[in-house]
């Protein structure tokens, strides 16, 4: 018999709800929060007020889309963390009443894990096309840089992490100091692809092993402009595209450096990326190149799945009640958890 999951991400500022039988989705609805523009960061309180607003509609436009009555619903799957507190809260009393209500299991999810299982969603009438156990994963998103071996859908090991801010941090300081709007990563690949991506040159971090670091990135770019604005003030005006290519590149050398040296050390040539980072135009057409030259199995998320969504909820909570895992009502939101 088919399953059917209803899923609920609230982690930071997006509401999201979908719905999935087995692994095929029948509906995702994301409703982003515009308040948090003009601060140029997600406000925690605003983020939460907006998505006690947003929860309701938004997870009735779910069901509607699918159409899928609440009697149909098997289990109910909900990010419990990472995220920001008051927005795990949302999610996680919303799932809590509707599981009272309808009488079906509660399923929780980690975050990270539902952008790495994004690649296992199924569209209707399509075939299934994702990566072979076990394949590597880098997993970059807005608060997390990481390499994961995937050796099965409930079985990753971070083996590389960032040990301060996360690639997705990285665009979005770099792009508030040159005055772009918040997220700027999209805004960065967008004026990047018309710049010279070797017009400026920024020191990469050492890092030993497989771990990451991106502040000191930030902070050299922060000062390479301050120099430059005390000598010419139109300086990023001027050269906005050449910056926005230069800082893409760089950060894209520092994110591949690594993953290419986790390749050689576990062997696998099965690849994925995952999270809002692998929305980059000029990280997804690395990866592409990378592996040609490598002998790689590149896996690129569409576009639709690589930012926060809940289908990427709906397909591990689909998994994790397959492997028979349920949640008790007395859970609480965890804002830092390990996979
Ligand atoms: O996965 P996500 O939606 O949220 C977290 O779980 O953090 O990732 C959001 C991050 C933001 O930092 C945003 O700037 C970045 O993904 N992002 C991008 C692009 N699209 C989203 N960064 C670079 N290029 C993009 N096209
Ligand atoms: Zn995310």
């Amino acid at each position: 018999m088919a399953i059917t999951i209803l899923a609920i991400e609230s982690s930071c500022d997006d509401t999201s709800a979908a719905v999935i039988r087995d692994q095929v989705l029948l509906s995702n609805i994301i409703a982003n929060q515009d308040v948090h523009q003009k601060y140029g960061g997600v406000i925690p309180e605003l983020a939460s007020r907006a998505h006690q607003q947003n929860i309701i509609p938004v997870v009735h436009r779910a069901l509607e889309v699918a159409n899928v009555g609440v009697g149909e619903v098997d289990a109910i799957a909900f990010t419990n963390g990472p995220g920001l507190l008051g927005s795990l809260l949302v999610g996680t009393s919303f799932a809590k009443g509707l599981s009272i209500s309808l009488n079906v299991p509660l399923v929780e999810v980690n975050h990270l894990q539902g952008h790495i299982l994004a690649h296992f969603i199924q569209k209707p009438g399509e075939e299934p096309n994702h990566p072979q156990f076990p394949f590597l994963c880098l997993l970059v998103s807005g608060g997390h840089s990481q390499i994961v071996v995937v050796r099965g859908p409930l079985e990753m090991e971070i083996i590389g992490q960032t040990l301060d801010d996360a690639a997705g941090e990285a665009f979005d300081k770099c792009a508030k100091v040159m005055g772009l709007p918040y997220p700027g990563g999209p805004f960065i690949d967008k004026l990047a692809a018309e710049g010279n991506p070797k017009a400026f040159k920024f020191a990469k971090p050492q890092i030993p092993e497989l771990n990451y670091s991106f502040s000191g990135l930030k902070t050299s770019f922060l000062y390479f402009l301050r120099d430059r604005v005390a000598e010419n003030p139109n300086f990023i005006e001027e050269n906005k595209a050449d910056l926005c290519a230069s800082i893409q590149h760089t950060i894209i050398a520092v994110l591949m450096d690594k993953f290419v040296k986790a390749t050689k050390l576990t062997g696998i040539r099965e690849i994925a990326v995952a999270g809002g980072v692998s929305a980059n135009s000029g990280l997804r057409s690395t990866l592409v190149e990378e592996g040609k030259k490598r002998k790689w199995k590149v896996f690129i998320p569409e576009f639709g799945y690589t930012t926060d969504n809940a289908a990427m909820i709906g397909i591990t909570g689909y998994f994790k009640y397959l492997n028979g895992e349920r949640t008790s009502l007395d859970v609480a939101p965890v804002t830092r958890i390990k996979m």
